[in-house]
């Protein structure tokens, strides 16, 4: 059996796949596996390394690798990938549709609008409540994303997500606390909550300044966690995905918790949430690719 971990790619969270297929291709070797790490750009890259593998660990992040693309074709050729199928990959990383599925199965979801290029003249700006998130639909690790506290930052913030996206959500800002849940295979991971100097868990929040607080297991009541893990599941069931992923959940000043999305291919870096997750769990970092491994086998 032989192995590829494939990370890189082409799409805006390039710079983070790279250290996450970095780390999972060093702790997989460690592991004594027979593995072996690609930097995959194109079509031909992939078609080739499918060929030559008998499983593919993904660490691609963003377009292009965490949308279901990549997903067609592994699935196209019989050769089996960690996390999900083409069709949840695709839609996860539409935050728009996976808020309307949510919706439709009467989860908890904040609020939004849905703005696009084409009907950017019809947007009704001042029924939209502030402050709110705007965000670029099938981006991640923060790009494309703003805050927005006034009219006229709504605006310029619309704009500049539609520079990323041609799709943009404008969605309820909630005040309260951040947690998110690692999910492998059927087992909800120790929730995180994520306690951030900045204003929200944005980019160098995540990957820069080293200066966000994870407390983990999150301080939260035992009925909370239950149902919170159980909300978690079901966000990642509904859509259909498997494997592995991060959901994303606000839990306002009413101790409402608020779905926000759901990571199909979740960060892997040293600074990353679902390694945490795992070693409060139990599972060394090495451990937690092995066992990421062995769902795409399941
Ligand atoms: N999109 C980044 C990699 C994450 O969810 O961790
Ligand atoms: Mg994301």
């Amino acid at each position: 059996e032989s192995i590829a971990v494939i990370y890189g790619g082409v799409s805006a969270e390039r710079e983070i796949s790279l250290r996450s297929g970095q780390a999972v291709l060093n702790a997989l070797k460690h592991e004594g596996l027979s593995v072996a790490g690609y930097d995959v750009q194109t079509l031909d890259d992939l078609v080739h390394i499918a060929q030559n593998h008998t499983l593919v660990f993904m660490a691609l992040h963003g377009r292009w690798g965490e949308d279901g693309q990549v997903q067609a074709v592994l699935q196209s050729l019989g050769v089996p990938f960690t996390g999900s199928g083409m069709a949840a990959s695709a839609l996860a990383m539409d935050k728009i549709r996976t808020k309307y599925v949510w919706q439709g199965a009467g989860l908890p979801t904040p609020h939004f609008q849905h703005i696009s290029a084409k009907n950017l003249d019809d947007v009704d700006w001042l029924s939209i409540p502030l402050p709110a998130m705007v965000k670029a639909s099938h981006e991640g690790s923060s790009i494309g994303l703003f805050k927005v506290n006034n009219l006229d930052e709504l605006q310029s913030g619309v704009y500049k997500a539609l520079t990323h996206d041609h799709e943009v959500l404008v969605e309820q800002w909630i005040a309260g606390r951040e947690f998110t849940f690692a999910i492998l295979g059927d087992t909800v991971l120790p929730a995180i909550e994520l306690r951030t100097q900045h204003d929200f868990y944005d980019y160098d929040a995540k990957y820069v300044s080293g200066d966000t607080q994870y407390l983990c297991p999150a301080d939260l009541k035992a009925s909370q966690l239950v149902a919170f893990n159980a909300l978690a599941l079901r966000a990642f069931n509904i859509l259909g995905a498997s494997g592995i992923g991060r959901i994303d959940l606000m839990l306002d000043e009413t101790q409402q918790p608020w779905l926000i999305e759901l990571n199909t291919l979740p960060g892997m870096t040293d600074m990353s949430l679902v390694p945490k997750a795992a070693e409060v769990f139990g599972l060394s970092y090495g451990e937690l690719c092995v066992a990421i491994l062995g769902q795409a086998l399941d």
